[in-house]
């Protein structure tokens, strides 16, 4: 696609966005089956839960907006997984792999949050559809979230017995 006007970004990034997210649905599964931790497990289940309807918020909005729902592929998604990935190659300890998974997590939300600001600073810009606005808003504010939550895991108690183990 060309990009020449501001509504041919907000297409673009809607895109990179909307692949992020399906991609995401794949990586919180890995992240809950992989983590030992009870918070964060739970958290990834919520999370990956939610992502998939995040997933289908995206589509509504290609819908609204009446453009093919089409993903763009966005390679800092894809290392987010080759990450995870690594921390189960590189660390034999459970205590330091449920750390990394944590920071894994937290690193997957920044990186959707500043996809759903961008898009949203750009619909405020071409006075995009009311309907459209709200659901991106929805799926910021639940990754914001999800976000809070996975960095309240890592000051929570069960958490801190775990790293406790390593000093
Ligand atoms: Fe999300």
């Amino acid at each position: 696609m060309s990009l020449d006007t501001a509504e041919d970004l907000f297409e673009y990034e809607l895109r990179g966005v909307y692949y992020g997210e399906r991609q995401l649905v794949d990586t919180l599964d890995e992240l809950q089956t992989s983590a030992t931790e009870s918070t964060l497990v739970g958290g990834f289940a919520d999370h990956r839960d939610e992502t998939v309807t995040h997933v289908e918020r995206l589509e509504r909005v290609f819908d609204v907006l009446d453009l093919e729902p089409r993903e763009r592929n966005v390679p800092t998604f894809d290392a987010l997984r080759e990450e995870k990935r690594a921390a189960d190659a590189d660390a034999d300890d459970e205590a330091v792999q449920n750390a990394l998974y944590n920071h894994v997590g937290r690193k997957a939300e920044r990186l959707e949050l500043t996809g759903y600001e961008g898009l949203l600073a750009l619909a405020d810009a071409i006075d995009l559809d009311r309907e459209a606005v709200d659901l991106l808003e929805q799926n910021r504010d639940e990754d914001e979230a999800a976000l809070a939550e996975l960095e309240s895991v890592s000051e929570g108690a069960e958490f801190e017995s775990f790293i406790d183990r390593l000093l």
